[in-house]
């Protein structure tokens, strides 16, 4: 399969940007890194900090049938308002932790603060939901360790997968 194979989504949980308080910086470095490695962005949105309202416009995207990939950005921390992992999990048929593991492992490089992300990835039929915290330089290092992985997971969720042939670091 070709890098330019797979559809994105990315999904923007700020209550800031979503009542157009905040630019969404992060949703654009999301697009902008995805589109470079050949993905058709096809679906983007801003929603608040709502469990409900996330879960139910992760459902509605999947459902549509053509997406295969779904980046979240923002809502992973602490704060009491931060609700994405539980509304990932909530519609997640399996965990895929070494997404969210990766991510950490590399961020823990580069900040502390990496331990402070709850982030979470799963599929949900045939796409795969990762979380991503929500500053823009957050979204760039949890996407550099992970980026190349996604057409093979693409490719493996769909069915048709060959032989994984891992790339050397
Ligand atoms: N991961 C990386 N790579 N770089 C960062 O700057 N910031 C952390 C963490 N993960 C950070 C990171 C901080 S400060 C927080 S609070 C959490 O992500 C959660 O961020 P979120 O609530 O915006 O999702």
């Amino acid at each position: 399969m070709k890098n330019s194979a797979f559809n994105a989504g990315v999904l923007t949980v700020s209550d800031k940007g979503w009542r157009g308080e905040r630019q969404d910086r992060s949703g654009d470095v999301i697009r902008e890194i995805l589109s470079s490695a050949g993905a058709a962005i096809i679906n983007y949105d801003i929603v608040p900090d709502e469990r409900e309202v996330i879960a139910d416009r992760l459902v509605r995207w999947v459902d549509k049938g053509n997406i295969d990939v779904i980046f979240t950005t923002g809502g992973t921390g602490l704060s009491p308002r931060d609700v994405t992992p539980e509304a990932t999990l909530e519609v997640i048929d399996r965990v895929v932790p070494g997404f969210a593991e990766a991510m950490r492992a590399f961020s823990l490089t580069k900040t502390p603060m990496a331990v402070l992300s709850r982030a979470v990835a799963g599929t949900r039929g045939k796409c795969l939901i990762i979380n991503l915290p929500g500053s823009p330089r957050a979204v760039r290092e949890c996407l550099e360790p992970v980026l190349d992985v996604l057409p093979h997971a693409v490719e493996t969720l769909r069915g048709e997968g060959g032989e994984c042939a891992a790339p050397e670091r």
